[in-house]
C-alpha cells in the first residue's frame, strides 16, 4: 500500500514538473480568473487581487469602458466597452509606476472632462485596491 501511494506521488511530482517546464517561460499561459471564478481563490496574488477587482461590476468595473487586453482571453467572458482606450501594452506605455497609479486615482487630473471615475479621490476603491489594480496592469 505504502509502496503504491509512493509510486503514485512519484508521478504525480513529475506530471507538475513536466507541465510546469511546458508551460514555461510564458508563466502567463493560464488565463485570468473570470468574475464568478474570482470569489472562490483563497489568497490570491496581488496581480489576480487587481485583475479581479478591475473586472468587478460592483468595484472598478473597468470593462465598462476599456477592454483589457490579457491573452488568452477568459472563456465566455464578455468583452469590455469601447468607450475609452483599450488598457494595452501598460508596462511599456507606463514604465512609471506612480504616474499609472494616479490616472486611476484621478483621471480628472489629467483631463479635467475625463469620463473615467475618479477612483481614489472619490474613494469608490481603496489605495489597496488601486494599488493592486497597478500591480496587474503592469503584468500586460
Ligand atoms: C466610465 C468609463 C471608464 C471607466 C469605468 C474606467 N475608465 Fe479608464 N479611462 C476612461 C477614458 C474615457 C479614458 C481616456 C482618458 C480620459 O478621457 O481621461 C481612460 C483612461 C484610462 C487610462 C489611461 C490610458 C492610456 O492609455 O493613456 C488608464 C490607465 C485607465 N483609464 C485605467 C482604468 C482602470 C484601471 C479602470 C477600472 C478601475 C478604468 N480605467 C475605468 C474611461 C473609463
Amino acid at each position: 500500500m505504502l509502496r503504491f501511494t509512493r509510486a503514485f506521488a512519484a508521478l504525480g511530482l513529475a506530471a507538475l514538473v513536466t507541465t510546469g517546464v511546458a508551460m514555461s517561460p510564458d508563466a502567463r499561459a493560464e488565463s485570468w480568473p473570470t468574475e464568478s471564478e474570482c470569489r472562490s481563490i483563497n489568497d490570491p496574488s496581488i496581480e489576480v487581487k487587481g485583475w479581479c477587482t478591475a473586472i468587478n461590476r460592483r468595484q472598478g468595473n473597468c470593462l465598462g469602458c476599456h477592454t483589457i487586453m490579457v491573452n488568452p482571453w477568459p472563456e465566455g467572458f464578455p468583452p469590455g466597452g469601447n468607450v475609452a482606450p483599450p488598457l494595452v501594452a501598460m508596462k511599456q506605455r507606463f514604465p512609471d509606476r506612480d504616474n499609472l497609479r494616479a490616472r486611476i486615482y484621478d483621471a480628472t487630473e489629467f483631463n479635467k472632462h475625463s469620463r473615467m471615475p475618479p477612483f481614489g479621490a472619490h474613494g469608490i476603491l481603496s489605495d489597496e485596491q488601486i494599488d493592486a489594480i497597478v500591480a496587474f496592469l503592469l503584468t500586460i
